[in-house]
């Protein structure tokens, strides 16, 4: 095996995603996925490669540092994917705690079972997966770069901010080579539906309202999930030591200009009349905090590695739907705790 990969959080919406092109990508790596499978992870987002002879799976937490130790001592890995996180903002606001400690002290567990074992780092990454969240909110002009002052401003930015200073410190304290990627909002199959578009297509379908929060008028930079793993497979051999990658769609909408986008295409989809799903909008009590804008200046991640988003927001949000309607069963078996049985099928006695 030419590298041994230790991917954490590949049962996730965006880990799994990245798993299967990793695995199919580089036949001649070793990918370990680390998860703690956790109510987003789900090991049916992987049955594609489950049995590829380059890929293992190992059930674990991030926050179990005597494991974690371990792990890096058997497995003499030559880079980490660090994706393992708490990654949804409401939830951040009902349980900080959470979020510290598997975004902050996970981290840190990660950096330091790296840094103990590592040698003289010679031919060695840590690559943190982050996000746009971290600069905090824009107003109605302008992009984040890679310049861009932290300003986080919930729970969750706030503790993905302070692990991406983390990770830049034990870079510059101790060496450890790193490299850090801020993404803006990823959309696509096998996303848990608490985030915005599965929740409003499982509501569609179920004809039940569809909670928009405030009036509506907050602004995202939506990306097709498989543009970002892409990113991440070339910032992780290309980038340079050190460095901050953004990666973002150039796709900004407002959310409710995006809802009614898929309720039309829901409705064209489901053969119903133009206009049902846009009945169900219900206007809702907004997220404390919310913040305003979100867009990303990508040009860093074009310029030096030629990276650009592959997909047009009308196709890629049909493609979406259809995949959630096609999908009936793993959106039945994630949201009610149904993937647990397919764990235990599969997995439990290997
Ligand atoms: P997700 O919630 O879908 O998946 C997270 C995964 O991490 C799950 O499989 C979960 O089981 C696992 N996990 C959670 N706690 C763990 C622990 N203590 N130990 C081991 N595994 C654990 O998240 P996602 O949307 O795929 O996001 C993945 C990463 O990308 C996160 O770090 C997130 O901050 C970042 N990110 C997400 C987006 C987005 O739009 N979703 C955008 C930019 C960056
Ligand atoms: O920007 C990157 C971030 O994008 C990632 O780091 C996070 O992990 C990911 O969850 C996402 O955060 P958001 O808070 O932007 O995503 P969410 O899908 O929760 O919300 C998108 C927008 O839609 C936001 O303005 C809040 C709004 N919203 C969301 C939900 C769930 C609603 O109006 N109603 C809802 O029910």
């Amino acid at each position: 095996m030419k590298q041994t990969i230790l991917i954490t959080g590949g049962a996730g919406f965006i880990g799994s995603c990245l798993v299967k092109l990793m695995v199919k990508n580089h036949p001649d790596y070793k990918i370990i996925n680390l998860d703690a499978l956790t109510y987003a992870g789900n090991l049916e987002n992987l049955t594609e490669i489950e049995n590829a002879p380059n890929y293992q799976f190992i059930k674990g937490d991030i926050n179990d540092r005597p494991f974690i130790d371990e792990l890096f001592k058997v497995h003499q890995f030559d880079g980490v994917i660090h994706l393992a996180a708490e990654s949804h903002v409401d939830r951040s606001i009902t349980n900080p705690l959470s979020f510290i400690m598997t975004n902050i002290v996970g981290t840190v567990n990660l950096l330091n079972a790296a840094r103990h074992n590592w040698g003289d780092f010679e031919g060695k990454r840590f690559y943190h997966v982050s996000t746009d969240e971290v600069y905090g909110s824009l107003g109605a002009t302008g992009l984040f770069t890679e310049e861009t002052s932290y300003d986080p401003r919930s729970p969750y930015s706030a503790s993905k901010a302070s692990s991406d200073h983390l990770v830049r410190a034990y870079h510059h304290t101790y060496g450890l080579p790193i490299v850090i990627s801020n993404c803006s909002n990823n959309y696509g199959p096998y996303q848990f539906p608490e985030k915005l578009l599965p929740l409003f297509i499982f509501n569609i379908k179920n004809e039940k309202p569809l909670p928009v929060y405030g009036d509506g008028k907050y602004t995202r930079d939506w990306l097709w999930v498989d543009d970002h793993a892409r990113a991440i497979d070339l910032i992780y051999h290309k980038g340079k030591d050190g460095d901050t990658y953004n990666i973002g769609g150039h796709n900004e909408w407002m959310n409710i200009d995006l809802i009614h986008l898929m309720c039309d295409t829901m409705d064209d989809l489901l053969g119903k009349e133009k206009g049902s799903s846009r009945k169900l909008i219900t206007f809702v009590k907004d997220r404390p905090g919310h913040d305003k804008r979100y867009a990303i200046d990508a040009s860093k991640l074009k310029d030096e590695l030629g990276w650009v988003p592959s997909l047009q927001m009308e196709e890629g949000i049909r493609k979406t739907a259809e995949w959630y309607l096609e999908n009936s069963e793993w959106l039945e078996n994630v949201t009610t705790g149904n993937y647990q049985k397919y764990y235990e099928k599969q997995y439990a006695d290997r």
